[in-house]
């Protein structure tokens, strides 16, 4: 279902059995709303977001593309979060059939301002699926489409923004004993001591080469978020706490107290696409009762 939102903006709305629901507009090819079968959000989504261009949306699912933060001339996050995507009505085969029918084809190919700052051809294809048990799917497919022989080379995250009941509450498990990039402290390099993610002041960190599968367990809420990642070997996670909070002119004062993002993303080795070829990755959450996930 495509509609226009009250804010202007086009989104289009997939619904599945009961009340599971995921809201994606065109601009930024962001998903601003993942609902379970009870209706209940399970993404964050800023009360201050500005859903205009050229600010991106605060909350969701960013993408981050063709740049991570600034890992790079480009402006923080790179652009694609920040364009109009449009629908692909046509989509080619996905590797992988998918058992949902709950889904849309989204794409983004760069502008001739787009080629001024970032001088390379892509076609980049986005799938949102939301599965019959009501779990989302990103797959990103993006290929080199440039007629020059030339490879290019990015970074990529899902900045994903989890709801969650208090950030004093909550674990992430999955990154124990890896290494880890502190973008608190110039990026420089540490291990992981502690036996899962807690928060208790501004967290902003590049794990790297982690594995597939991450757990956010809310305990208040009795739900685990479980996340799941293919082509996507770093992962970030990120909360701003109080100060940033405040610094932050899109964002609530004491809203870092219900958010936490935990980002799949590539960024410690850039992608590199020779003419033609294509990489894909991809992002699976699903929201369980914790009393169900065992950590397996
Ligand atoms: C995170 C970064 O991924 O995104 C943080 O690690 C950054 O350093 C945050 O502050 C938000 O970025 P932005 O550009 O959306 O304000």
């Amino acid at each position: 279902e495509r509609v226009k939102a009250a804010n202007g903006l086009e989104k289009v709305i997939l619904r599945e059995v009961r009340k599971n629901s995921v809201e994606v507009y065109l601009y930024g090819g962001h998903v601003t709303s993942w609902k379970d079968e009870h209706g209940e959000e399970l993404l964050f989504v800023s009360n201050k977001a500005i859903f205009k261009p050229p600010k991106a949306i605060r909350g969701g699912i960013p993408i981050c593309f063709p740049q991570f933060s600034n890992f790079g001339h480009l402006e923080a996050h790179g652009f694609a979060r920040n364009r109009i995507w449009t629908v692909d009505t046509d989509p080619p085969p996905f590797p992988v059939p998918i058992s949902s029918r709950a889904y849309i084809d989204l794409m983004l190919k760069p502008t001739e301002e787009d080629l001024k700052i970032w001088p390379h051809s892509f076609e980049y294809r986005l799938r949102v699926a939301l599965g019959p048990g009501g779990d989302l799917m990103l797959t990103s497919r993006i290929r080199n489409t440039s007629a020059d022989g030339k490879s290019f080379s990015f970074t990529f995250a899902y900045h994903t923004y989890f709801s969650i009941s208090d950030i004093s509450e909550i674990r992430v498990e999955g990154l124990e004993t890896l290494d880890y990039l502190d973008n608190l402290q110039d990026r420089a390099r540490f291990t992981e001591q502690g036996d899962a993610i807690v928060f208790e002041s501004e967290l902003d960190r590049i794990y790297l080469g982690t594995p597939s599968k991450i757990a956010i367990i809310d305990h208040e809420k009795k739900r685990t978020f479980v996340v799941r990642k293919g082509g996507l070997p770093d992962a970030v996670v990120w909360n701003p706490w109080d100060k940033k909070a405040k610094a932050m002119s899109d964002f609530g004062d004491d809203e870092y107290k219900r958010m936490v993002c935990v980002e799949a993303a590539a960024i410690e080795k850039p992608i590199t696409l020779k003419p033609g070829e294509e990489w894909t990755g991809k992002l699976e959450l699903s929201a369980v009762p914790s009393s169900y996930y065992s950590g397996q």
